[in-house]
């Protein structure tokens, strides 16, 4: 059954031994300073012992004004490349290669942790934090390029495979991309200016790795707003600049990323009035929306770009069966990513390469990701 699944694929000059890539999951495991812990070692460990191709270590920050998590895992000083290289090995010597996700989460990024209002290329509202974002200058958009620069530099000298600029889900660089995002100063407006800060920092993070290294983007193919002709822009141009692309879908706050039930009671807890009211009421107006209703589900979005490119593409969202998966490979795409299931069964490619049929034990329930959102360590909350 699993024709394609166990095949060997390369990404910009990188084999990996299948075709599962463990999509970025914020694992809420670092220490207070956001560096490598004990436990953040183990997890790992475990993770690359249960068989996938390809890790994507997740969240970490670029920037000290771009956490969300007091947990977050942070990329902004050298401090953090002794635990980084602990990562790396373990994850080497399960077998799997490594990826670091860069993240600056722009108007999501949560005053609590990091001490300073959050930032965004517009007054973006926030509607989980209830916050309104303090408009970006020129000097600090040119200061976050560099610091997705300097920490794809750290990500290659701790000897991270590759690096993952997160341009998905809408942090900074969906902000930037957002039609809402209107700066007149060659930042915003047009698509070509909207799109110029996520092309120069591919750019500065190509000039800091060099030209043998592998650089993906996760980004949306839907669930965000952008109409599909901007989208089809944005992801031509984004082509030429990466070597390989994460396709994924949705907001912060819609619930279409991770579709499945919404962890409501679990997400108010620890939050003021408003926001519980907030909260709960979007909750209320999304639950039928963003329903688990089938596997795959930004393929429909995916519109033929297999066909168009021979940059690897990776598809996420409800992945959970070797039958599904080969689905989406047989359709030209590279590889399949999942989240949520490998936070309940590390070991599920194993098992599906040793011939198990039956599909992920992950329902969806989403207390995962509640849980991640107060704070909480990553595991299975079922
Ligand atoms: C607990 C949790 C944490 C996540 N953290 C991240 C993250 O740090 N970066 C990211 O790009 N996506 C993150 N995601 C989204 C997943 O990578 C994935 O796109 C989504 O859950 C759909 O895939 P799945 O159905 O295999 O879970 C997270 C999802 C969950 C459930």
């Amino acid at each position: 059954m699993a024709g394609l699944t166990f095949q060997p694929g390369v990404i910009g000059g990188t084999t990996l031994k299948n075709r599962l890539v463990r999509s970025a999951t914020a694992e809420n495991l670092a220490g207070p300073e956001g560096t490598v812990t004990d436990e953040m070692v183990s997890f790992y460990d475990r993770l690359a012992k249960g068989g996938v191709g390809l890790i994507v270590v997740s969240f970490a920050a670029v920037h000290p004004t771009g956490r969300v998590f007091a947990r977050q895992l942070r990329v902004d000083t050298d401090e953090a490349l002794a635990g980084l290289g602990r990562l790396v090995k373990v994850i080497g010597r399960g077998g799997a290669k490594a990826v670091l996700q860069l993240v600056h989460a722009g108007a999501a990024a949560r005053s609590a942790v990091t001490g300073w209002p959050p930032m965004a290329p517009y007054p973006a509202f926030d509607p989980l934090t209830l916050s309104r974002a303090r408009v970006m200058t020129e000097g600090e958009i040119t200061e976050t390029i560099a610091a997705f620069a300097s920490a794809a530099g750290r990500a290659r000298e701790a000897g991270f495979d590759m690096v993952q600029i997160h341009a998905a889900h809408g942090y900074l660089v969906t902000q930037f991309l957002s039609p809402a995002n209107r700066r007149r100063d060659g930042w915003g407006g047009a698509l070509p200016g909207r799109f110029r800060f996520l092309e120069e920092t591919c750019r500065a993070v190509r000039s800091a790795v060099g030209d043998d290294y592998p650089i993906l983007a996760k980004v949306n193919v839907g669930g965000d707003g952008l109409p599909p002709v901007q989208r089809r822009w944005v992801l031509d141009n984004l082509l030429p600049l990466v070597d390989g692309l994460e396709l994924s879908g949705g907001l912060t706050w819609n619930g279409l990323i991770s579709r499945g039930q919404l962890p409501i009671d679990i997400v108010v807890e620890g939050k003021s009035a408003a926001q519980r009211l907030v909260i709960r009421l979007m909750g209320h107006l999304l639950a039928g929306r963003v329903a688990f209703r089938g596997e795959a589900y930004w393929l429909p979005c995916v519109d033929g770009l297999a066909q168009h490119t021979s940059t690897p593409l990776i598809l996420v969202g409800g992945l959970r069966s070797v039958k599904a998966i080969e689905m989406v490979l047989g359709q030209g795409i590279d590889f399949a990513a999942l989240s949520r299931p490998l936070v309940r069964e590390p070991d599920l490619p194993r098992q599906w390469r040793e011939g198990r049929t039956a599909p992920a034990l992950c329902t969806s329930c989403n207390r995962c990701l509640g849980m991640i959102e107060r704070g909480k360590p990553l595991r299975c909350y079922a």
